[in-house]
């Protein structure tokens, strides 16, 4: 069903707002959410999911607020997570009351180790859960997604089996997760193809991929997956998440951008297709990133693909001679389709207060205009101390005032 999917597009599901959240010290409050899921809908992402309206209060508030301000017609799909449970499945429904596409996320482990030792259930057990509980989220909305957890860990013929009866039930999409990060990318593109092949019903349902980061295989995994039917990629900014973290959707995207030509077949394309194949407007890529790392507290490692301090830089001698003879020596893609200006502007004191103003806006601060005056004396108070400033003084100095205000 290549019209559900998106135009033939690939769906972009970001879970920044909730399994990126499931990290050590990146808990956000409900204003610092709605901050991200507008920026979010600037990216262009096609799903937001919210939260978990159950897990907490503050969860649910921040659902019900992303659904209502964010969930616009014209806007992205939001979505909550639920357990394979009725309370959950509630909670999730009523959240997304205000959203003008809601999306209820429902799953239940398959893999026989979380069945034995987590669940306690059999897995006829857990076949009939997930096939009364899709079909009791469906009584709520028509978009619901299943997700089979530990699914990589799972026995196929039981995945087949589970993913079967919960298409029949009603789920338009089935989210195949690698939920402790342990496949690698052979092996995940087999999955997905024995899914294709096996799931009598699987083209009435898109299929996604979710999956963590901890052999560092999440996003080779997911490419490998579209090449074999996957549909949908379920990703978070900057890759942040729980242990090792998630796929990241920045490089996501840019792979599957800057190598189009070699992704199209796989999408039924022509080669030489120009049609993006997501509806990220990457420009707007940078300007997340950063907002997130803002809020969240989690650094960007300097050396990270995409988004990282030194992802556009270039130090050695020969390096920059090429790059000013012609770039394309030594870069893949432009810095400005990130959203980056293209000659990175470096920041002393003669620099003035418009070019300060810009660099922090590029980071994702909007300041006021009083809390920018007093960030621009602080600046050129260190700027006589400092020879180069850089973005981590600017953004110590910004989050600074902001939080003074
Ligand atoms: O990693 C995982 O399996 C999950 C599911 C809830 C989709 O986050
Ligand atoms: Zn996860």
């Amino acid at each position: 069903m290549e019209n559900q999917s998106n135009q033939g597009r690939i769906i972009i599901f970001d879970t920044t707002l909730r399994d990126g959240e499931q990290c050590p010290g990146a808990t956000l409050n409900v204003d610092e959410k709605l901050s991200i899921a507008r920026q979010l809908a600037r990216l262009g992402v096609d799903v937001i999911e919210a939260g978990f309206a159950y897990a907490s209060p503050g969860d649910f508030e921040a659902v019900q607020k992303i659904a209502k301000t964010v969930g616009t017609e014209d806007g992205p799909v939001i979505c909550s997570l639920a357990r394979a449970i009725k309370a959950d499945i509630e909670a999730a429904a009523e959240a997304l009351k205000p959203a003008a596409k809601g999306r209820i996320h429902t799953f239940i482990s398959t893999s026989d180790i979380h069945l034995e030792y987590q669940l306690r259930k059999s897995r006829a057990e857990v076949l009939a859960i997930a096939e009364e509980m899709v079909a009791y989220a469906k009584s709520f909305m028509d978009d619901v997604e299943f997700s089979p957890m530990d699914a990589a860990r799972s026995d196929p013929e039981f995945l087949y089996q589970v993913l079967e009866r919960t298409i029949a039930a009603g789920a338009k999409t089935v989210n195949i997760p690698d939920t402790v990060g342990y496949m690698t990318p052979s092996e995940f593109g087999d999955l997905i193809r024995g899914i294709k092949e096996n799931v009598p019903n699987i083209d009435q349902a898109i299929i996604s991929v979710h999956g963590h980061n901890d052999l560092g295989l999440a996003v080779a995994n997911f490419l490998e997956a579209v090449k074999n039917g996957a549909r949908q990629l379920e990703c978070t900014i900057n890759g942040i998440g729980e242990r090792a973290g998630n796929a990241s959707l920045e490089e996501l995207v840019m792979a599957l951008h800057v190598r189009r030509q070699y992704y199209n077949p796989f999408l039924g394309r022509s080669e030489d297709s120009e049609e993006p194949l997501t509806n990220i407007d990457t420009r707007q890529i940078y300007k997340t990133s950063r907002l997130v790392s803002n809020l969240t507290g989690m650094l960007v490692q300097p050396n990270k693909a995409i988004v990282g301090a030194n992802a556009f830089a270039h130090e050695s001698g020969i390096h920059q001679d090429g790059v000013l003879k012609n770039k394309l020596t030594y870069e893949i893609m432009d810095a400005q389709s990130i959203g980056l200006t293209d000659n990175q502007i470096v920041l002393g004191k003669h620099s003035g207060r418009h070019a300060f103003s810009a660099r922090l806006k590029e980071l994702g601060f909007e300041l006021t205009d009083s809390e920018l005056n007093k960030a621009f004396l602080k600046f050129k108070e260190l700027a006589d101390k400092k020879k180069e400033i850089t973005d981590w003084d600017l953004e110590a100095i910004a989050n600074d005032e902001t939080q003074q205000a």
